[in-house]
Order: C-alpha cells, then sequence, then structure tokens
C-alpha cells in the first residue's frame, strides 16, 4: 500500500519512513526542503536499502500534488510538513497561516478529487494551550498562545468538519509531546537550523562543543526540581505510533484526537544529567529567568493511543540521550558535511 507522506524529508518523517517501509509500506515523498535536506533521504534509504519515490514540491502547489495523486495509487496521508518554529511564528504569522493551512487545503482538494479520504494528521501538545492540568487528555479544552499553535488548532478543527460532511474520511489527529533522540544507526536524526530552540538538540550542542553552556529557563516552577517538566518521547516511538495510526485510518471511519506522549514527565535537569551519563560529557549550565509563554508541567495521558491504536511508547530517557548523542556526535554539523 503506498502512503503519501509530506513533510518527508523532516525529522519526524524521515523516522516515520523507515518504520513504514519496515511493515510493509510504500512510502512517497513530497518536500519542498525549506527546513530539510535530501541527504535525510539518501540515508534512510542506505539504512532500508529501498529506493523512495520523492517529488521536491510545495504542498500549496495545487497542480504538483494533481499529478502526483494522478501518478501513484496513494492508499493514505500522512500530513507533516508545515512551518514548526514558535518564535518565528509570532514574527511571521502570515508564513505560518499560508504554509501550514494552504498547505492543508490543496493537500485535501487533491485528496477528494482523487478519492482518497484517510489522513493522518501532525498536530501537537500546543493545542492544550495554558491548561495547567497534567495529564493532558483528549478531550479537554483546546486553546492555543501562538501563531504556530493555532494553525495547528485551526487545521484539526478544519479536519472535524470535514469529517462530519461526509462520514466516509477516516482522520487521525495526532497531539505529539516533545520528540527526541534518532534511529540508533545515528546516520538520521534532528537537524535544526541556526541555534536550537528546544532543549535536547540544545544540550547535545553544548555536550559537543558547539555551545558553550545550557541557559534553563527558570527554576521557580512548581515542580521537584523547579525547572520545566516535559513529555519527551522518543521519535522511533513516535513513528511507530504514525504506522498503527496509519493502519487504524485504513481500517475505520472517523476523527480521533489522539495524544502520543509517554504519560512521563522529566525536569530540564534530569534531562540534562540522563544526557551527561549516556554521553560522558559534561554540560554547563546556568539559570535563567522563565521563557516566557512556556508551563511548569506538561505531559501525557497516553491511554487513548493504547486503547484504540494498541500503540505505547517502549524507550526510555536514557535510549533517547544516548541516540540523541550518537546523531550529535557522529554529524556535528547535521546533514551538512
Ligand atoms: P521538520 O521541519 O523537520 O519537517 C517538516 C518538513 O516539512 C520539512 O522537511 C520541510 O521541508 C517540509 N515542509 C514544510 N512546509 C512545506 C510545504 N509547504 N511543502 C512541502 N514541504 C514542506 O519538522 P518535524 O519536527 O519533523 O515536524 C513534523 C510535523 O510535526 C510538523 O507539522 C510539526 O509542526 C509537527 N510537530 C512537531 C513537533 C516537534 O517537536 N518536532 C511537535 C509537535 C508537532
Ligand atoms: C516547544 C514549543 C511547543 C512545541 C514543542 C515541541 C515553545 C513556547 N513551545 O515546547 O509549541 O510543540 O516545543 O517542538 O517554544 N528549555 C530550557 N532551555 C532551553 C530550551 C528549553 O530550559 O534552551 C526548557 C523549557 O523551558 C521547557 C523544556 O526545556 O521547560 C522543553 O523546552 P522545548 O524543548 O523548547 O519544548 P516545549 O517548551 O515543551
Amino acid at each position: 500500500m503506498s502512503i503519501l507522506v509530506t513533510g518527508g524529508a523532516g525529522y519526524i518523517g524521515s523516522h516515520t519512513l523507515i518504520a513504514l517501509i519496515e511493515a510493509g509500506f510504500e512510502p512517497i515523498v513530497v518536500d519542498n526542503l525549506c527546513n530539510s535536506k535530501k541527504e535525510s533521504l539518501k540515508r534512510v534509504e542506505k539504512i532500508t536499502g529501498k529506493k523512495i519515490k520523492f517529488y521536491e514540491n510545495d504542498v500549496r502547489d495545487a497542480k504538483a500534488m494533481d499529478k502526483i495523486f494522478s501518478k501513484n495509487n496513494i492508499d493514505s496521508v500522512i500530513h507533516f510538513a508545515g512551518l514548526k518554529a514558535v518564535g518565528e511564528s509570532v514574527q511571521k504569522p502570515m508564513e505560518y497561516y499560508d504554509n501550514n493551512l494552504t498547505s492543508t487545503f490543496v493537500l485535501i482538494d487533491a485528496m477528494k478529487k482523487h478519492n482518497v479520504k484517510k489522513i493522518v494528521f501532525s498536530s501537537s501538545a500546543t493545542v492544550y494551550g495554558a491548561s495547567e492540568t497534567v495529564p493532558l487528555k483528549e478531550g479537554m479544552p483546546t486553546g492555543a498562545t501562538n501563531p504556530y499553535g493555532r494553525t495547528k488548532l485551526f487545521i484539526e478543527e478544519i479536519l472535524r468538519d470535514l469529517y462530519v460532511s461526509d462520514n466516509s474520511w477516516s482522520i487521525t489527529l495526532l497531539r505529539y509531546f516533545n520528540p527526541i533522540g534518532a534511529h540508533i544507526s545515528g546516520t538520521i536524526g534532528e537537524d535544526p537550523k541556526g541555534i536550537p530552540n528546544n532543549l535536547m538538540p540544545y544540550i547535545s550542542q553544548v555536550a559537543v562543543g558547539k555551545l558553550e553552556k545550557l541557559h534553563v529557563f527558570g527554576d521557580d516552577y512548581n515542580t521537584a526540581d523547579g525547572t520545566g517538566v516535559r513529555d519527551y518521547i522518543h521519535v522511533v516511538d513516535l513513528a511507530a505510533g504514525h504506522v498503527k495510526a496509519v493502519q487504524w485510518v485504513l481500517g475505520n471511519e472517523g476523527c480521533e484526537e489522539i495524544n502520543l506522549g509517554t504519560g512521563n514527565g522529566t525536569s530540564v535537569l534530569e534531562l540534562k544529567n540522563a544526557f551527561e551519563k549516556a554521553s560522558g560529557k559534561d554540560v554547563p549550565f546556568v539559570i535563567d529567568p522563565r521563557r516566557p509563554g512556556d508551563l511548569g508541567e506538561v505531559y501525557a495521558d497516553a491511554s487513548k493511543a493504547k486503547e484504540l491504536l494498541g500503540w505505547e511508547a517502549k524507550l526510555n530517557i536514557e535510549r533517547m540521550c544516548e541516540d540523541s548523542w550518537r546523531w550529535q556526535k557522529n554529524n556535528p554539523n547535521g546533514y551538512d558535511k
């Protein structure tokens, strides 16, 4: 079965390609490479021994999308393509609304035209907004605190409306918590542009000597050690969750929001300590003020994914750190040689 993977050259997409191939699916990638490199696909080919069909196109390009659907017998879509930097979305809201929303409109149009009604969408735990209640469970109130989060919230609403208008659609809205880690080969991983905004790539760049020290954003939260707590999930577990979601949309009709997290919280200092242990490197740090917009504690109730998809995360924080470090150490400049 053929699965169209938009944004398949990116961090989560590239790991999901491997999981799809291992499960016997044929992934077809469309990506404009605005935040990724073709090299990631070459490395996936090396890991899997399979050639990947790749279209270097923008998902907003309706003609190109029509051609992709005409030329391939697509059974289902995983829609990863989108811009994802929270800070940048505040600076450039129109770019975020255009990229994330328009790509979804164009994609849905092409799917309708070619009678493909099965889609797995990359949403985010960010749709729970400023909720202070943990664990976060599907069905709790949603909200958004920045344009990036609003694009995810709007797309969720749009896809729900689509399902209400036509019950023969099958849709999963996957709410990821904090993906980290890398494939065990150490040949693919997260490759952020410039100085990383997220914690794990920042820690690993300190460990490899590219950045001087970690800035811990606040130690006065109401958590065990005062630093922010998040639900880190290994990207390989996340990829496996996508295979289960694809299998679900292929076999069911409906529209379901599903958390993909571990259900466990880890603080900034706990993650730093685990990383030091896994890498054998020191990660010097300073305590800075809280980052505006950050919450103290965010973690999932992961029970729905288990009940509906038969999926649960398996890999622990130690593995996440070991695998992130192997990727960072072997590729200090990411996919750039
Ligand atoms: P990524 O930037 O590595 O991957 C996204 C891919 O989409 C990139 O390869 C990029 O080139 C491509 N892309 C963007 N706009 C495109 C367009 N208009 N046409 C074609 N290709 C386009 O990001 P990721 O971390 O792999 O995230 C994948 C998805 O998951 C995104 O939608 C993101 O918002 C969502 N998400 C990510 C996280 C996270 O922490 N990484 C958390 C929650 C949700
Ligand atoms: C961020 C985004 C969120 C997105 C998620 C996954 C913001 C406000 N939120 O969430 O929308 O879905 O990434 O991509 O950007 N931290 C430090 N020092 C750092 C970086 C982070 O102490 O240099 C702390 C943060 O305060 C937080 C934790 O580490 O407590 C995790 O931060 P991060 O990796 O940026 O993820 P989120 O804040 O959960």
